[in-house]
């Protein structure tokens, strides 16, 4: 990989250890860093073995790779300014070397690297070793694996990485019971629940905290930073009644909320992401097995209250909720209710704190399309 990112850079590299197919990724990689400001570090030199000579070996300059040498293993320059990286780092993914020959003279540097990833494991430094060719140098280095993360299939992790939905990891999340404190995300964890699911910048959870000491509010969001932004600002307000929880709540709404000792009183979806460009996706968050377990777990009367800027998006929420809860969920309009191209929607925020995304829509003027529906007594 690193060779790709160096060609993405302007490095000339010898043309077999190109990949041609990699080089719009490594462009975009590079583009990413260069706008978020990070770091990107390369090799600085080699030891490289000539292909007339295979016994003779060399180091080279990373940019100055003389024709008909060949890198084999990472040079003492690049050893020490990786060492300097390691050992000021608090998480590491070693992705390992796929390239290099394994032939003994050239694995040095690997088990030096190894031997670095070691020592930095002792120092509360969070390791994951990606890979077959790292996994056994490790374990041929270290006595025990314990202190690492080791996953041996490196082509999963790319897809991971990528944000691929991976089939084994949703089933392991509808599997795995999500394990909550939640006497320490809440000062009363026996008060009722409302549940934001796509909570967003987390605005709509925060305001209606503020107003309702007497009910816990939680966010599911699946953007991580989102939700590290939110628990920031519940500890700095020192809120003790909302929470969030970074988690696809696709997959995870049943076993988070079923653990919950309170009553679910009220569930909200607000301003889905319609991905218009990919059809398959569009309704990707909303899903049968979600709408399922909202209709099981919500208290009896509970509600589940639906808002979009977008038409088609609020009509199909409405009718998935009909269609999927179970007979357990029907509308419950009041007489505030508008029509708007023959349907009938909620004509105001009933909560009367707006989501972000609801705020920008109601500054430029547009309409919401709103739905509340009710849980049938006793059901
Ligand atoms: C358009 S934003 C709306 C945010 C907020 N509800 C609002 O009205 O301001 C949609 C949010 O849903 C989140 N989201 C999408 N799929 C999700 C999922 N499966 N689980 C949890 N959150 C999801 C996105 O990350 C995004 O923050």
């Amino acid at each position: 990989m690193s060779f790709q990112i160096m060609r993405a850079l302007g490095h000339s590299i010898p043309t077999n250890l190109v990949e041609r197919d990699a080089h719009k990724a490594a462009l975009d990689i590079v583009q990413f860093a260069h706008d978020k400001n990070v770091l990107m570090s390369y090799p600085k030199d080699f030891w490289c073995t000539n292909q007339h000579l295979p016994t003779e070996l060399e180091v080279f300059p990373a940019h100055g790779v003389s024709a008909s040498w060949l890198p084999v293993d990472l040079g003492p320059r690049s050893l020490e300014e990786i060492y300097s990286l390691v050992i000021n780092s608090k998480k590491i993914i070693w992705i390992g070397p796929v390239k290099f020959s394994s032939s003994k003279p050239c694995t040095v540097g690997t088990s030096k690297l190894a031997q670095m990833l070691c020592k930095q494991s002792q120092c509360e430094c969070e390791i994951t070793i990606v890979g077959s060719t790292a996994c056994e140098v490790i374990k041929n280095e270290s006595n025990s694996l314990s202190s690492f993360n080791v996953l041996e299939n490196a082509s999963v992790v790319w897809e991971f990485l990528k944000e691929q939905k991976l089939p084994g990891v949703m089933s392991l999340n509808r599997a795995y019971p999500f394990e909550i404190d939640w006497s320490m995300a809440y000062h009363d964890a026996s008060q009722p629940l409302v549940v934001d699911i796509g909570s967003g910048n987390g605005l709509f959870i925060m305001g209606m905290a503020q107003n309702r000491k007497d009910l816990n509010f939680l966010g599911l969001e699946i953007n991580g930073k989102l939700v590290r932004r939110c628990l920031d600002s519940v500890h700095q307000s020192g809120i003790r009644n909302a929470y969030f929880i970074g988690s696809n709540a696709t997959t995870t709404f049943r076993s988070i909320v079923s653990s919950y000792p309170g009553e679910l009183v009220l569930v909200s979806v607000q301003c889905p992401n319609p991905d218009f460009n990919k059809p398959e996706n569009r309704w990707s968050m909303l899903q049968r097995s979600l709408i399922e377990a909202v209709a099981d777990l919500l208290a009896s009367k509970g509600k589940v209250f639906l808002q979009s800027d977008v038409e088609a998006v609020a009509m199909r929420m409405k009718e998935q909720f009909l269609q999927y809860g179970k007979g357990k969920l029907h509308l419950s309009h009041d007489q505030y209710n508008i029509r708007i191209n023959g349907n009938a929607w909620l004509k105001e925020n009933p909560f009367g704190i707006r989501s972000d995304w609801e705020q920008h829509v109601i500054d430029r003027g547009a309409p919401m399309y709103r739905v509340m529906l009710s849980k049938s007594t006793g059901s």
